[in-house]
């Protein structure tokens, strides 16, 4: 790894968007949206197939016109200027490579179509695939090198030009667990780096909360939730939100008049809400890593919930096992509890409780 030279100095930029939409026939791909990137941030739109990142990425780098709204790069509307001139560099899933060039000649492409004097497409090429680890690789074709090692050839490609924003959709999608893995790794380290704004694509929400400053999660064509991974993950806005990022326990009830929630007849549970209506619908959602497993006469601290019932799944998964419980008023509460050897696993349809804190609990929006 080398450090940072004056090659990529970081002149981190800025995005805005103002009421950006796009509307294919009657598909609305994206609704007027509003979202601000910041210096050196690495955002990231999560949100399953069909939601709109693509959609977003393509306005941004200008490979399709906006229906409304417009694209600011440090302040400056961008919204009619050409995709060649905004500056703006892509890493795509399927590495778009040039399969009969080398890939010395590949990353240097971008620099050629600048008309670069060619000792600095050497120098400059030279920097870039050193920086993804590809020394050595210059002279072999696409089809010579793994998965991995094209995919780095496609981030050299990106970075050589010092793009003002860089863009991945997807980069990782092709490749394997480990490698994934590897490479989320070596592309946060480019980040640090380099210091350039990025916007990332992912339906992974693992790698997302991995590697985000902020995540833009996306649902059909709108932002769902826009926070740090901290606060997607604690303090989810709703339903789509918890379910979709990390593992959610929901329950649904009333507000009862004493400041707690009636779950089923003759059945409560303490909530951090006071001020709502008697009587309204409440949902709230508890992590599985929260919730206890216990013995039935187990005593339960005072600002605590617990739900009796019986063990009715239960995974080893390796370090975490996940049992569910069937309550007795019907419920399926899982909870992630550390492993312990078979034998002193709770059994299938054993008697239990399952316990948590109300701190523990957060009120998701109805
Ligand atoms: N050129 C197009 N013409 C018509 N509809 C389109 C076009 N491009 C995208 N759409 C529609 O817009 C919506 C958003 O698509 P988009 O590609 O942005 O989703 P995505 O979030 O990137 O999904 P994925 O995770 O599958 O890549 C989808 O319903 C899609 O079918
Ligand atoms: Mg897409």
């Amino acid at each position: 790894m080398r450090p940072a030279t004056s090659f990529n100095t970081p002149t981190a930029h800025t995005i805005t968007l103002k009421g950006i939409s796009k509307i294919y026939g009657s598909v609305a791909a994206l609704q007027p949206t509003d979202l601000g990137v910041e210096k050196s941030e690495f955002l990231t739109l999560l949100g399953p197939s069909g939601s709109g990142k693509t959609t977003l990425l393509n306005l941004i780098a200008g490979a399709t016109g906006p229906t409304t709204g417009a694209i600011l790069l440090d302040g400056r509307d961008i919204t009619q200027t050409p995709p060649r001139e905004r500056g703006i560099g892509m890493v795509f899933q399927n590495y778009a490579l040039m399969p009969h060039m080398t890939v010395f000649e590949n990353v240097a492409y971008p620099l050629r179509a600048r008309r670069q004097p060619t000792k600095i497409i050497r120098e400059k090429v030279t920097e870039a695939l050193e920086r993804v680890g590809l020394t050595g690789f210059e002279d072999r074709k696409p089809r010579q090198l793994s998965g991995g090692q094209q995919q780095r050839v496609g981030i050299a490609r990106c970075i050589v030009y010092s793009p003002a924003i860089i863009m991945m959709d997807e980069p990782l999608g092709a490749l394997d667990k480990n490698l994934r893995e590897q490479m989320q790794g070596e592309i946060k380290r480019l980040h640090r780096e380099l210091g350039t704004t990025i916007i990332y694509v992912t339906h992974d929400q693992e790698e997302a909360l991995n590697m985000s400053d902020r995540i833009c999660l996306m649902a059909v064509g709108k932002v769902a939730q826009l926070g740090t991974p901290d606060e997607l993950y604690f303090q989810p806005r709703n339903r789509f939100v918890a379910e979709f990022v990390g593992e959610s326990n929901l329950i649904s009830g009333q507000m009862s008049g004493d400041g707690t929630m009636l779950i089923a007849q003759n059945q409560s549970i303490a909530v951090p809400i006071s001020k709502r209506t008697e009587g309204s619908e409440l949902l709230v959602m508890v992590r599985p890593e929260n919730v206890r497993i216990c013995s039935i006469d187990e005593p339960i601290e005072a600002a605590g919930n617990f739900l009796n019932g019986k063990v009715a799944t239960s995974s080893f998964i390796g370090g975490t096992t996940r049992v569910t419980v069937e309550t007795e008023n019907g419920l399926n509460i899982t909870a992630k509890v550390m492993s312990v050897r078979a034998e002193s696993r709770r059994k299938t349809g054993a008697k239990v409780r399952v316990a948590w804190s109300a701190a523990d609990t957060v009120v998701l929006e109805t």
